[in-house]
């Protein structure tokens, strides 16, 4: 058991079975990407120690870049319109895009996200999450690599934070109730 500020954690995925699922979706990339050479762009901050243990087991040629989002509250009915901060000197025209994620919750981020590449002129644009949180997705989202489904839960760890703490664990712990 773990503990942040005013909560407490527990173990909830340990880094093996981590390592395995990350393995696992990496050869699935691997069979889709041999002979092109695309662009991962990591997802700040939670996407770091996903995106380092992933690109590791890649064997295709690719370029990886990090960027970042901010979010404000925009007229559109979906709440909070995430906008990019990073990739206005990055050429995305014709480039596969492949957009590393830690975790999708709403999908609300990626749902924003993905279309801002397309408009720039890439060729293809494919989210790569390390989890995914299927009860809570708001939005229609195609997200083709995942490595692990989960429940509606609060989880730290493995790049994950709480109030900006936790992400040094290797392993994911999960809120206690
Ligand atoms: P979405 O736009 O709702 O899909 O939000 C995704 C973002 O919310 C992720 O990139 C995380 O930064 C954050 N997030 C969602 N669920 C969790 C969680 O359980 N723990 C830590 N961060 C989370
Ligand atoms: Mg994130």
């Amino acid at each position: 058991m773990i503990t942040i500020q005013d909560k407490e954690f527990e173990l909830f995925i340990q880094h093996q079975q981590i390592a395995e699922k990350i393995s696992a979706l990496a050869e699935k990339m691997n069979a889709d990407y041999q002979g092109k050479c695309p662009l991962l762009i990591g997802v700040l901050n939670g996407a770091f120690v996903f995106a380092a243990d992933l690109v590791r087991m890649l064997t295709f040629d690719h370029e990886i870049q990090f960027a970042k989002f901010s979010s404000y509250e925009g007229m559109e009915s979906t709440g909070h319109v995430k906008v990019l901060i990073g990739i206005n000197d990055m050429d995305i025209k014709d480039r596969d895009i492949i957009l590393v994620e830690d975790i999708i919750d709403t999908g609300i981020t990626m749902h924003n996200i993905v279309p801002q590449f397309k408009e720039k002129g890439a060729r293809s644009v494919e989210i790569a999450t390390l989890l995914m949180k299927p009860e809570k997705l708001q939005v229609e989202l195609d997200v083709k690599y995942c490595a692990m489904e989960i429940p509606n839960e609060f989880i730290v760890g493995y790049g994950l934070d709480y109030n900006g703490m936790g992400r040094n664990y290797k392993d994911i712990y999960v809120v206690k109730k």
